[in-house]
């Protein structure tokens, strides 16, 4: 009998990719979508690509009556919980739809989970909960720093919740992944990233420029204390990131996790500047990205890394693409959604 494994935001970025991954490794995959942060063409890109179809129910992961008659209609092995609201500058103005939104979701769903005995989460965490560490990289004990911004401290509060309601309903096992920088999109061009309205994240402002939807890229800073002077951050590709979402749910189907609760940084261990990022773009794709160095971005870090020994060892998993292959998976991406040849 295949396992199912219900994906939260599964239309979403990173849920669509890891929905192809689960498939591809012999799950059965329910999505729960609301929409609200992604499109139904990504569904059709699933699709697309799987040759099959794969089963959508448009809620609210807030909605308890809408996700208890879910839990009800199909029997789960696993949920991997990616649905939230995720743009740090948004959720400094929205600062209690990101609470309700994020922590309620994950609430909802956990009382959810306890009530029909479905024991196993992978929660999508984010290396936001470190901060600015004081030792880089940064290894899954190193000390969490105060949030800088309420979605980070959405990202904090639910690794708590996770912790304690593990402990306190001990059938229930839990595994949050740290992730660094997502980037990057499927080889088909068929799902990648696609952000309504003007993008936050670095990788669709690049591929957007160069697609000419955006005059100029802004970099946001080159005074920082770094070896070009712009942010440091570990680019992780969607494709390595949805495999260790499959490796995380097989470890807890299978009962082979350490603890009821376990932390993974995932990540590549490379630390790569905005600067870098952008001329790998250009040199790889052979395109030109208009960009212009401004000052920098309020409550960004200067660097943050993986250290991801820990992931390397206990889940066997270790990123494999290159920089180059993310990013010119992410170029091929923007080419098809614009319609460039
Ligand atoms: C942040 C969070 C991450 C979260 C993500 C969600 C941290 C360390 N990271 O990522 O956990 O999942 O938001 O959106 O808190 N940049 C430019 N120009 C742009 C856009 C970005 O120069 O137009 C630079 C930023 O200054 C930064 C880098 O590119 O140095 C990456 O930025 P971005 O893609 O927004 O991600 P983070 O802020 O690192």
């Amino acid at each position: 009998m295949k396992k199912r494994v219900l994906v939260t935001g599964g239309a979403g970025y990173i849920g669509s990719h890891t929905t192809v991954e689960l498939i591809e490794a012999g799950y059965d995959v329910v999505i729960v979508d609301n929409l609200s942060n992604s499109e139904l063409r990504a569904i059709d890109g699933i699709k697309q690509i799987l040759g099959v179809d794969i089963p959508f129910v448009e809620a609210d992961c807030c909605d308890k009556v809408a996700m208890t008659k879910l839990f009800n209609d199909y029997k789960f092995d696993a949920v991997i919980h990616f649905a939230a609201y995720k743009a740090v500058g948004e959720s400094m103005a929205l600062p209690l739809e990101y609470y309700q939104n994020n922590i309620g979701s994950l609430i909802t769903l956990l009382e959810v989970m306890r009530d029909s005995k479905v024991n196993n989460l992978v929660f999508s965490s984010s290396c936001t909960v470190y901060g600015q560490a004081d030792v880089l990289p940064v290894t899954e004990m190193t000390p969490r720093k105060d949030a800088t911004s309420p979605y980070g401290n959405t990202k904090q509060m639910c690794e708590d919740i996770l912790n304690f309601s593990t402990a306190a309903y001990p059938s229930i096992h839990g595994i949050a992944l740290r992730y660094f920088n997502p980037t990057g999109a499927h080889p088909t061009a068929l799902i990648g990233e696609l952000p309504k309205g003007v993008p936050n994240n670095l990788v669709p402002f690049i591929t957007q420029t160069a697609a000419g939807v955006r005059e100029q890229l802004s970099v946001f800073g080159n005074d920082y204390n770094t070896p070009d002077g712009s942010n440091l951050r570990d680019y992780i590709d969607v494709i390595d990131l949805a495999k260790a979402h499959v490796i995380a749910v097989t470890r807890l189907v299978e009962g082979k996790g350490k603890a009821n609760y376990e932390v993974f940084n995932i990540g590549t261990g490379r630390a790569v500047s905005v600067l870098e990022l952008v001329e790998t773009f250009q040199r790889v794709n052979d395109v030109k990205v208009n960009y212009k160095i401004v000052g920098r971005r309020e409550g960004d870090i200067e660097a943050v890394w993986a250290d991801t020994t820990y992931a390397n060892n206990e889940l066997g998993w270790s990123a494999k693409r290159t920089i180059d292959e993310t990013m010119a998976a992410a170029w091929a991406w923007e080419k098809n959604v614009r319609g460039i040849k």
